[in-house]
């Protein structure tokens, strides 16, 4: 693990969630077609993926695809689709070796049924790892994801005797895709937007927020330590005095 950086392991987050944005600029930048800025932010996502891992972060949320993205040109769509299953494929067994544990948020049932199939075969095979979880949100949006959190729990009530009052915090939490996940320490989003764009509402209440106008496809992994240590330096109240 040679990448420490000033980096105290203690003040690391626990989850940390991107918002990879930026790869159609990117391209643009270029003369290229947008799908050349996602087939190259691709390589950021392999290299991200591998220093938190080497960190020893536990969970590592990236925004894939939104909800809202399936309004992007079908080509685009179907583009990003491929990609996401070439990945699955072709890193599973560099991801087996280091040890990730392959998650996936977000309104899986949308996926076209071969990706859906991919994916489930790399969340099959990586169940048991125990290094980082890597949380792909798939058409996930956070409001969908209460959306649908809240049928199931209604559900519930309806046909358990699970009662209204019995509704708190923890039990929304039991229904949402990151059950049994640590909130959101920190979100970072590339590309120089700021804003959340739907992703962990609920769950990123009180994360650090870290931007910078870098573009995904140019993000390298000193500017992810370089968050990762400006997060370690916040102070964080929660409310508190
Ligand atoms: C992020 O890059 C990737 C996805 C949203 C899938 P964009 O495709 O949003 O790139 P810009 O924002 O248009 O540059
Ligand atoms: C957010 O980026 C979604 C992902 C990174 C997957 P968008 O590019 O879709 O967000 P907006 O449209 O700029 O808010
Ligand atoms: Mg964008």
């Amino acid at each position: 693990m040679a990448i420490t950086n000033g980096l105290d392991p203690k003040q690391l987050p626990k989850h940390v969630g991107i918002i990879m944005d930026g790869n159609g600029r990117w391209a643009k930048k270029r003369g290229l077609p947008r799908v050349a800025g996602h087939k190259e932010g691709a390589k950021t996502v392999k290299m991200i993926v591998r220093t938190s891992g080497e960190l020893g972060i536990q969970v590592l949320s990236l925004y894939a695809f939104s909800t809202e993205n399936w309004q992007r040109p079908q080509e685009e769509v179907r583009y990003l689709m491929g990609l996401l299953t070439e990945y699955l494929i072709s890193e599973l067994d560099e991801l087996m070796a280091e040890d990730v544990k392959i998650k996936a948020i977000g309104d899986l049932n949308a996926l076209p049924g071969r990706v859906l199939k991919i994916l489930e075969n790399a969340m099959e095979k990586t169940a048991y790892n125990k290094g980082l979880t890597l949380n792909l949100a798939l058409s996930y949006g956070g409001r969908d994801e209460l959306i649908r959190s809240t049928r199931k729990i209604a559900l519930e009530i309806k046909s358990t005797n699970l009662t209204c009052e019995e509704i708190n915090e923890a039990l929304i939490r039991a229904y949402l895709d990151t059950k049994d996940q640590p909130d959101p320490d920190l979100i970072i989003r590339t590309s120089g937007e700021m804003r959340l764009s739907n992703f962990l509402l609920f769950q990123g209440a009180y994360a650090e927020l870290w931007f910078t106008n870098t573009l995904w496809p140019d993000f390298t992994k000193d500017e992810y330590l370089k968050a990762l240590l400006e997060y370690s330096k916040r102070t964080r109240r929660f409310g508190k005095a």
